[in-house]
């Protein structure tokens, strides 16, 4: 067996090349960018590449090296079952329904005469999502339906950037204001104003659909659980100030005991029915009832490192530190 790993520094790559080297197993890395990287692979069994998001590279290239290899037979890692709907919070709208998994109900129109009929009829508040995006940076809460007109007549006229440059030079200051960032950290946030960084030039304009959800209110936190193969984990992410929004707020909580279980079993149910290799999924609770807001198969590394054990999907539960980077790739081997 030879692994062939695309590598990003502080991606879950660091930890995947760690384990082939204390466990003697064979590895080479590859650049995916490389024209020929098919043949580069010829010699491996399996690749695997933790691609982001926000680099625009990875989200040209990645999941069509990836699914292209697996359609040969060669065992990857994020699979199509893991990956096709990362970052698309449409798309998992679609997936959960189809499976029948309780997600906050969730709302898409490609058209704009039926987005304005809907927002006319509907209740608020709601909530507005572009599909893509991290730590609640392109999710709002619409109060009213002049809020609804406006982000209608955005996403079918000139359409929405995917950086929000004010929205985060806000969430910077917000954290500042909180002890969580620094002064320059401020004045970096402040400067994004006005310079644009270079992934997000190169990002098109989200435009052509719009996204809502019902607002789940009377949530302080949500909880996120990862599962992956039998053992998953979770953390409660606290909402900011003031705000509905916990994901990206730094105020994250690890004591197992304000784990809604209930959560765990769900995310094992569905991600069996996914049949994902690696999936996080984010819950809120309405009337005691878990509902899931989103998936993706990839996360932050640090900020799950705190976690003080796992659960395996009889609920029992393991004391201790684990490494979820390293399960992914034994169970990719032993698969
Ligand atoms: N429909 C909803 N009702 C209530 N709260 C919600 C709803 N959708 C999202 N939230 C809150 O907003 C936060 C961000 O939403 P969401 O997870 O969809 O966005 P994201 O930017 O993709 O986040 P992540 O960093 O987890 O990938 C969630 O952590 C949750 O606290
Ligand atoms: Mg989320």
């Amino acid at each position: 067996m030879k692994i062939g790993i695309h590598h990003r520094n502080n991606s879950f790559s660091d930890r995947w090349i760690q384990f082939c080297q204390e466990n003697s197993i064979d590895f080479k890395i590859v650049d995916a960018f490389h024209s020929d990287i098919i043949e580069h692979l010829k010699d491996c069994d399996a690749f695997m590449w933790h691609h982001h998001h926000a680099d625009f590279k990875d989200v040209t290239a990645a999941k069509k090296i990836l699914f292209a290899l697996e359609h040969a037979g060669i065992k990857v890692f994020p699979d199509f079952k893991t990956g096709w709907h990362f970052d698309d919070k449409v798309a998992q709208k679609y997936l959960l329904e189809a499976i029948n998994a309780p997600l906050v109900p969730s709302y898409v129109f490609y058209d704009k005469q039926q987005a304005l009929n809907w927002a006319k009829e509907t209740t608020y508040p709601k909530v507005f999502k572009l599909k893509g995006g991290a730590g609640a940076s392109n999710v709002k809460l619409v109060r009213s339906y002049s809020q609804a007109i406006a982000l209608i007549n955005t996403a079918f006229g000139c359409g929405f950037a995917q950086f929000d440059r004010l929205g985060y030079f806000k969430e910077r200051f917000n954290k500042f204001k909180n002890g969580k960032d620094t002064f320059l950290g401020v004045l970096k946030g402040f400067a994004r104003v006005f310079i644009v960084p270079e992934f997000s030039k190169q990002q098109p304009v989200e435009k052509g659909y719009i996204y809502f959800q019902e607002f789940i209110s009377n949530n302080d936190s949500d909880i996120r659980v990862i599962v992956i193969g039998d053992k998953a984990f979770a953390i409660k992410r606290m909402v900011r100030e003031n705000d509905f929004r916990a994901s990206g707020s730094g105020n994250i909580i690890y004591d197992k005991n304000e784990i809604n279980e209930n959560c765990i079993k769900l995310a094992f149910e569905v991600n069996s029915k996914i049949e994902s290799a690696c999936t996080a999924f984010d819950f809120v609770i309405h009337d005691d009832k878990p509902l899931i807001v989103e998936i993706s198969y990839g996360f932050a590394i640090s900020a799950y490192d705190s976690c003080p054990g796992y659960w395996d999907s009889n609920m029992d539960w393991y004391e201790g530190h684990f490494n979820p980077q390293q399960w992914v790739i034994e169970n990719l081997i032993k698969k």
